[in-house]
């Protein structure tokens, strides 16, 4: 836990006022210390103002750990590296809820609690009736995982440790089935229902891709590399998704509307969105010799284009998910025998000329996760609209993790930000008749 500093501190002095306020410093395990402002308002009468909050920590966290200068990324202390190499989604998942890698008989109980959650409630099936065809599955999972209250509601009491294990297993379990049957129910398709015998990947490819009319064969190429996407998509600290679901759940809202809220802001093109943006991107560039146009427009501040999959807000340097993700884009293709994929040439094209430009050097915009990874999901078979999806499937476990431990934190409050006011001062009420 934090180590609030005993001596150090830092002072604040007001130059109008002579007054010098002074705050505690406070050390986490790794990465910058934090100055504790609680005290602020109450000692000041002033706020601090930071919108998009670029230098705001928000709570203590013990899950994942981000040096955006180095580009590292570590989950309860094993690097994204290691943990793409050498484990799979379901310890990732144990890891993340636990916070250690699970034993052999861990892994075994986590793995059969998970498989026996995955088939939803059948009157949930109506539920997807309601939306047309055409509908954006993330429209459809943003209505049926908040739908999902409904059915929990009356057994999820948040401050009974049992109910929130069975509510996070409930959703790691139940998202991959409700984001196969959002696929399912655009392409007028019949739902595919979940299999025991299969692992997490390969349930939900099969519940994905496969039709009654004929058996369905699941890739070990594939499904390994669905579950490395899975991995790498986990968990990324207090991003505006993660942080929605926090702000949702310091009110004490149920698990599944904080995980609706959660898919809701994950879907904005500057955050989970951007894979599906990649795509569309790379299609409008077309070819190689169009990539000088488009790298001036996202260097033109008068047009809102902007390299989509490049910047991070945290990342000043390679995202180490999109280094994984480049390097498992051609072992995919490869086992696919997808051969001279041409969005691959044009997306590595991009980035060798976004990268060696000045523009992009100075401010220090790298390929992200989503740079690559809408070319494996394309690959693999997913149309652009599901990239979104596969986000928030593998990302569930993240938002769940954070939300346990912020209604574990015996700290935790309900999150109620302030603002500058910068509007009319008080005026007096005019009747219509005199308005001018
Ligand atoms: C994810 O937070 C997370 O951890 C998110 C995530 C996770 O796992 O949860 O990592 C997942 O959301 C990755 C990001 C996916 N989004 C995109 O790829 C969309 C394109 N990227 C940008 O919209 C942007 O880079 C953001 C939103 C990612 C970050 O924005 P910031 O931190 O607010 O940075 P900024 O907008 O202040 O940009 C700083 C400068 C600006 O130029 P100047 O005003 O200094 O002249 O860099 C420019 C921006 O115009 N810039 C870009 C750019 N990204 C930033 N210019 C062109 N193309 C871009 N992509």
């Amino acid at each position: 836990m934090a180590k609030t500093s005993q001596t150090r501190t830092v002072t604040l002095t007001d130059n109008e006022t002579g007054q010098t306020y002074e705050f505690p410093v406070i050390s986490g395990s790794d990465g910058p210390d934090v100055i504790d402002i609680r005290r602020l308002y109450a000692e000041t009468g002033m706020f601090t103002f930071d919108p998009g909050y670029t230098s705001t920590g928000s709570c203590e966290s013990a899950i994942t750990f981000i040096d955006g200068e180095k580009g590292i990324l570590r989950h309860r202390g094993y690097s994204i590296e290691d943990l793409a190499g050498k484990s799979d989604f379901m310890e990732v998942c144990y890891l993340l809820l636990y916070g250690d890698l699970p034993t052999v008989k861990e892994k075994e109980w986590f793995q059969n609690t998970i498989t026996n959650h995955t088939m939803v409630h059948e009157q949930l099936l109506f539920l997807y009736r309601g939306f047309r065809r055409d509908a954006h599955p993330m429209a459809v999972m943003v209505g049926v995982v908040g739908a999902l209250s409904a059915f929990y509601h009356d057994s999820t009491d948040i401050n009974d440790p049992q109910h929130r294990v069975i509510a996070s297993h409930r959703l790691i379990a139940k998202i991959p089935t409700i984001a196969a049957m959002a696929y399912k129910y655009t392409i007028g398709q019949p739902f595919v229902y979940p299999r025991n015998s299969l692992s997490y990947a390969e349930n939900f490819l099969r519940m994905t891709f496969a039709v009654p009319a004929e058996d369905y064969s699941i890739s070990p190429a594939v499904s390994r590399a669905m579950d490395r996407l899975f991995i790498l998509h986990a968990d990324h600290e207090q991003n505006a998704s993660t942080s929605t679901v926090r702000l949702a759940g310091s009110s004490g809202a149920n698990p599944f509307a904080c995980i609706a809220a959660g898919i809701s802001s994950l879907w904005g093109p500057a955050h989970g969105g951007a894979n599906e943006a990649v795509l569309n991107m790379l299609h409008e560039i077309g070819t190689k010799d169009r990539i000088p146009e488009f790298i001036e427009r996202a260097k033109d501040r008068d047009d809102p284009f902007r390299l989509m999959g490049f910047g991070h807000r945290v990342y000043k340097n390679y995202d180490p998910r999109a280094s994984v993700l480049r390097e498992s884009t051609h072992e995919v293709l490869d086992e696919l025998g997808v051969k001279d994929e041409p969005l691959l040439e044009l997306a590595m094209e991009l980035e060798r000329i976004a990268i060696e430009d000045d523009y992009f050097a100075e401010r220090k915009l790298f390929p992200n996760v989503d740079f690559y990874s809408g070319i494996i999901l394309k690959a693999i078979g997913f149309p652009t609209s599901m990239f979104t999806v596969l986000f928030a499937v593998a990302r569930t476990v993240g938002w769940v993790a954070q939300w346990k431990e912020m209604i574990e934190d015996p700290s935790q409050r309900i999150g109620r930000p302030r603002q500058l006011f910068v509007g009319e001062k008080e005026r007096p009420f005019v009747p219509v008749a005199d308005r001018k």
